[in-house]
């Protein structure tokens, strides 16, 4: 029996690059059942759950593909559940909740068939349904993005897009826009059917409320995290009413994200990237490998990194794969680590120690280990999921139809690049995807683009990190004046939502109980509650808490923290450390 390992790898998200990953182990030995597959389940107008994953129930729900039109063409959007531990007809059961995990362009089915959806559960209860789907435009919902006609040619181009820094080379920017306008021609002319046009978040708002009815229910229960909370205040605005509960978490401000404006995105970035210096020297030589007396001195050292990478690249045969470590890839692992700074700044600061010693291996394994995986063909499985890569054309659908006109010149996208690297100086490793819209087709834009300014029936609950590299708590604070009632909280960490709120390496209980709290009881925190974090990004080599023995592992907890929280609160950090731990495992089956 042959094992294959097949990864579903969401790169993107809104405005960045990282990576939601999920693995599964796939036999295709003879003792297999029958399988799930997305292409033998029928679209339908009632929500008809069949069993497919691990533990988990998949569906399609046909909805109108123009909403002015619904007579005419169909769309089917791609559900998926982990049912609530309690029964529908008890009286503790509350229903579902549908998450959106960002992008735009991720999977909300990669997203819950795999440990995230346990972990989710564990936070919010045992008496809720999780509910997400693939929104219109994204991998197995149709209709479908795609600009490539084979996964071949889009393996050989999407990388050009993806890998590259704007400031890799003098004239990286301008090959970033040529390659744009390339895939905005592509986008149109491969959009056989008519249907791109329909892709975009006014529509999939529309959606949810046609999932939330399918439910047999009136409001929406709704958690969704960066991209998602554009799609989750859309929907607040459109249909204040339909409120039951909704969390957004990672905020990006919507007005920014319709005015295709991303300057204010990178906010906090610049700080997220400083603290790596911060806490490394803060952590002495015996916890960072990269230690200097000062962050001065780390700056400079990375920086005489940059440009020896420049003029020499690296050559590194790697476990699986070859090639160069050159200024590029540094720049996005760098740009991954500010996404995951628990997870990453601890394996970063040994690679960059191994990088001025001249030795590219570590920081090459770290780029394999959570960038763009190498294409793996899997042509010949018509019942193969759609491909992971599919993702990212998705963002492009999204992002490049909701927003306002992207200007075609390159003296445009130049000053814009120009306006973002001002805010700051990761804007290299952004910038190459907005280039995707340069030379969108021209639909008019007739697409819901706010105000988001809504009296809504339930108050939103509204978290954001202190130093999040692209959903910064200034957008929190922001979207909060529009929605009445609306509550911040704020939690005191730094990296990207979607690691420290949910999931993998840092729990906060103080976060976890808030949201069960409004979830379970329609309790909303204090305004200026400020929620810690229970883990170190340096720990002490003997002071973490670790399934794996590992230092490089998850959930760093200091042993004198643990030491403090009650039995239940000790046995929801380590059945959450556990999952993380899978999670992980799942990132990176080398
Ligand atoms: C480009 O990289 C160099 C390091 O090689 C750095 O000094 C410079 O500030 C960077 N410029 C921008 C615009 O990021
Ligand atoms: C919300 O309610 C307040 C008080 O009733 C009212 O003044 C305001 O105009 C309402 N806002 C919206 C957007 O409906």
């Amino acid at each position: 029996m042959i094992q294959t390992a097949v990864c579903s790898i969401l790169l993107l998200v809104w405005a960045g690059v990282v990576q939601v990953s999920e693995c599964a182990t796939r036999s295709s030995g003879s003792e297999d059942k029958v399988r799930f597959a997305w292409n033998k389940l029928l679209s339908s107008d009632e929500l008809s759950w069949t069993k497919c994953y691990e533990n988990r129930e998949c569906a399609k729900l046909k909805v109108p593909l123009d909403y002015a039109n619904p007579e005419k063409a169909s769309a089917s959007i791609a559900l998926i559940r982990l049912r609530s531990k309690v029964s529908p007809h008890s009286s503790a059961y509350r229903g579902p909740i549908l998450i959106n995990p960002g992008g735009p362009g991720v999977s909300g089915v990669d997203f819950i068939r795999g440990a995230y959806g346990d972990i989710l559960a564990l936070i919010l209860g045992p008496n809720f349904d999780i509910v997400s789907f693939d929104p219109r435009g994204i991998r197995r919902s149709t209709p479908v993005a795609s600009f490539f006609d084979t996964a071949a040619e889009r393996a050989l181009w999407l990388p050009s897009i993806r890998k590259y820094s704007l400031n890799a080379s003098a004239n990286a920017v301008a090959a970033a826009w040529a390659r744009g306008t390339i895939l905005g021609q592509l986008a149109g002319e491969r959009d056989y059917d008519g249907s791109l046009r329909f892709i975009n978040t006014e529509n999939t708002a529309r959606d949810m409320l046609q999932i939330v009815e399918a439910h047999g229910r009136e409001k929406l229960s709704y958690w969704g995290f960066s991209y998602g909370t554009v799609l989750g205040a859309t929907f607040a605005a459109m249909f204040p009413d339909k409120i039951e509960r909704m969390v957004i978490d990672g905020v990006v401000n919507s007005n920014s994200f319709y005015a295709g404006d991303w300057t204010d995105s990178l906010l906090d970035a610049d700080t997220a990237w400083q603290s790596f210096a911060e806490d490394c020297v803060a952590a002495g030589p015996s916890r960072c490998a990269f230690y200097a007396p000062t962050t001065a001195e780390i700056s400079s050292s990375i920086q005489a990194i940059y440009t020896r990478l420049r003029q020499r690249p690296i050559p590194v045969r790697g476990k699986t794969s070859y090639g160069l470590v050159d200024f590029s890839m540094l720049r996005e692992v760098i740009f991954l680590a500010v996404y995951a700074p628990y997870i990453i700044f601890p394996q970063l600061a040994p690679a960059l120690a191994s990088l001025a010693e001249g030795d590219g291996t570590a920081l090459f394994e770290l780029d394999a280990r959570y960038g763009l995986h190498p294409f793996e063909c899997n042509c010949d499985n018509e019942d193969a999921e759609p491909p992971d890569e599919l993702s990212q054309e998705g963002f492009w659908a999204v992002f490049c139809n909701d927003a306002e006109r992207i200007p075609a010149g390159y003296d445009e996208f130049f000053k814009d690049y120009q306006g973002i690297l001002a805010v700051s100086e990761l804007a290299d490793m952004i910038e190459p995807l907005r280039a995707g819209c340069v030379a969108w087709p021209d639909y008019p834009k007739t697409n819901f683009r706010g105000p988001f300014v809504a009296n809504t029936s339930f108050p939103l609950l509204i978290l954001g990190n202190t130093a999040d590299p692209v959903t910064p708590l200034a957008s929190a604070k922001k979207m909060s004046e529009g929605f009445a009632g609306s509550v911040v909280l704020t939690q005191n960490c730094v990296g990207y939502y979607l690691q420290q709120h949910t999931t993998i390496s840092v729990p906060s209980l103080c976060t976890h109980k808030h949201l069960r709290a409004y979830f379970q009881d329609g309790k909303l925190p204090e305004p200026g509650i400020v929620c810690e974090v229970e883990a170190e990004v340096f720990p002490l080599p003997d002071s973490e808490l670790d399934h794996r023995g590992s230092a490089q592992r998850v959930m760093r907890v200091p042993k004198a923290r643990l030491a403090q929280l009650s039995a239940e609160d000790r046995q929801l950090v380590d059945r959450l450390s556990e999952l993380a731990t899978s999670v992980l495992d799942l990132m990176h089956p080398l």
